[in-house]
């Protein structure tokens, strides 16, 4: 689960989508949030404005009453009276209102919507400032666990002052609209990022498909290696992608040619390759059987003459024979290199049929100073081989590696078991195989040995027996570095 996520994550569709989703989100909240804080600061100012208005219009009432009390109109108690019936209507009209007060020009406190304040000194040096400045002033406080804005004006006309009036009024509502505004866009945001999401998903979708099918056809092509698989043809498109799909196809195309111009010419060179070891072995049997019956047809001329001595005859006659084995004998390797000879294969240890074997190049490789190192695994099962043929194989191996060394030098021959296959690795640390000749070793009559020393035969002949034997046989080597010939067995 956690694997595809991360798999989604990566593709093209899914980094699209979460950088998508993020600018909306971000973008769309911080445009939100910066109207929020805008229609917030219109909300106070429009409810400043109205506080004013209300101050503004109480401040001339007022500041009536005053004048009319100063010209003997009113006496002090009928003010205070209709100050008091004052306060008492205004807070009913407007809830918002907390209290009221109304001082006179010394700060005593001329009536208040608090009863228990009124003839009381005004502490409040809000409303007492008023007094000296003469001018409206608005501060913010708390009044009765209720935020409030108060807003104090002179009771004036000109320099002339009576007092000074102090209204507070609750913002507890405003600051409810605004925050069940912020709530609202916070929602809408949402919302609308949930929509605008899912038509970027399906978008994204819809746009990555063409590409993804041309990934997973290119996918495809890179695990199977195969070139002419049909794929369904593509939906004809005017955009970028369509440009894309046709240039895959062009590619597809020149790969395709390319693919097939390549196997032609390996095949030629297959051919080429084949026929050049088909002359070389046909020339090598030639040469091979050419020599010994050259030899028994001379024996043979010589025998049929009349006066020989029995001796003489005898010896004639053991040069045909041995002639005749020579023959024989190469016959025989040929069919053991086309893998037609019959064979007996019997459980061997192979530890063992290898250290019987390493007995006889003790002394020639003592006399050679060459180190034998013996690394064979202990828990090797016993396999079924032709010990025979086997016996071939190794001592071929085993003597090229003795003549690839000069004096000194290490053979190393090491026994594994490697996902169930013998491994039996002989190395040596002789003149090593030049790049351009390794490729022909395995070829029959291919010797680099000089005339007399190698036939060329003992590596196409082992190739055939280990293959004989459901096997394989590789060889590494670097010039003048060493070689190691690594043969696989199957365990049954
Ligand atoms: N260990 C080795 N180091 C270097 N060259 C090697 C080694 N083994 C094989 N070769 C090369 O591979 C050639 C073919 O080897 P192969 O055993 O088939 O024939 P040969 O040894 O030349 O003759 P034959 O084995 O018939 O006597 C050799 O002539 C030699 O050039
Ligand atoms: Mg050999």
């Amino acid at each position: 689960m956690m694997e595809r996520l991360r798999k989604w994550m990566f593709s093209l569709q899914g980094k699209f989508i979460l950088v998508a989703s993020f600018c909306i989100f971000v973008f769309t909240l911080t445009g939100s949030l910066i109207i929020i804080s805008r229609e917030g600061k219109l909300y106070r100012q429009d409810f400043i404005n109205q506080a004013k208005v209300l101050s503004e219009i109480s401040r001339l009432m007022l500041t009536n009453v005053m004048v009319y009390n100063d010209l003997g109109m009113m006496d002090k108690q009928d003010v205070i009276d209709y100050f008091d019936y004052y306060i008492v209507n205004l807070m009913e009209q407007d809830k918002r209102i907390k209290y009221v007060a109304v001082i006179d020009d010394k700060g005593n406190i001329l009536a208040h919507s608090n009863i228990a304040e009124f003839g009381h000194f005004c502490k409040d040096e809000h409303a007492i400032k008023t007094l000296s400045t003469l001018s409206t002033s608005i501060v913010e406080s708390r009044f009765k666990d209720e935020p409030v804005i108060n807003i104090a004006t002179p009771l004036n006309i000109s320099t002339k002052n009576w007092g000074a009036l102090r209204i507070g009024l609750s913002t507890k509502e405003i600051q409810e609209s605004i925050n069940s505004l912020k709530k609202e866009r916070v929602l809408i945001v949402l919302f609308f990022s949930a929509i605008s999401l899912t038509i970027i998903s399906i978008g994204a979708k819809v746009l990555s498909r063409p590409v993804i099918r041309l990934s997973s056809m290119m996918d495809g092509i890179k695990t199977h290696g195969d070139l002419e698989q049909q794929f369904p043809a593509f939906k004809d498109r005017r955009d970028e992608i369509g440009e894309l799909q046709k240039s895959f196809l062009w590619m597809l195309q020149r790969l395709r040619d390319a693919d097939r111009e390549h196997k032609k010419t390996v095949e030629i060179l297959g051919q080429t390759e084949k026929m050049v070891s088909i002359g070389r072995l046909a020339s090598g049997v030639a040469h091979e059987i050419n020599n010994p019956l050259s030899g028994i047809t001379l024996c043979f001329k010589n025998l049929m003459e009349a006066d020989l001595d029995d001796s003489t005859k005898d010896r004639l006659v053991q040069a045909v024979n041995d002639g005749l084995q020579k023959i024989k004998k190469i016959v025989e390797q040929l069919l053991d290199f086309s893998r037609m000879s019959v064979t007996e294969k019997t459980p061997v240890g192979i530890n063992d049929f290898i250290s019987r074997l390493l007995v006889l190049f003790n002394y020639p490789a003592s006399k050679k100073e060459i180190k034998v190192v013996n690394d064979m695994s202990g828990n090797i099962p016993k396999i079924l081989i032709d010990e025979n043929k086997m016996a071939q194989v190794f001592m071929n191996i085993l003597i090229n590696a003795l003549q690839a060394m000069d004096m000194g030098g290490t053979l190393t021959i090491r026994t594994r078991i490697d996902n169930g296959f013998c491994t039996i690795s002989i190395g040596d640390t002789g003149i090593g195989i030049a790049p351009d000749v390794l490729p022909n070793i395995f070829d029959p009559f291919f010797t680099t040995k000089d005339v007399g020393e190698g036939t060329g035969l003992g590596l196409s002949v082992s190739k055939g027996i280990v293959e004989q034997h459901g096997g394989i046989i590789e060889v590494e080597s670097t010039a003048g570095v060493g070689t190691t010939f690594i043969i696989k067995l199957p365990i049954t």
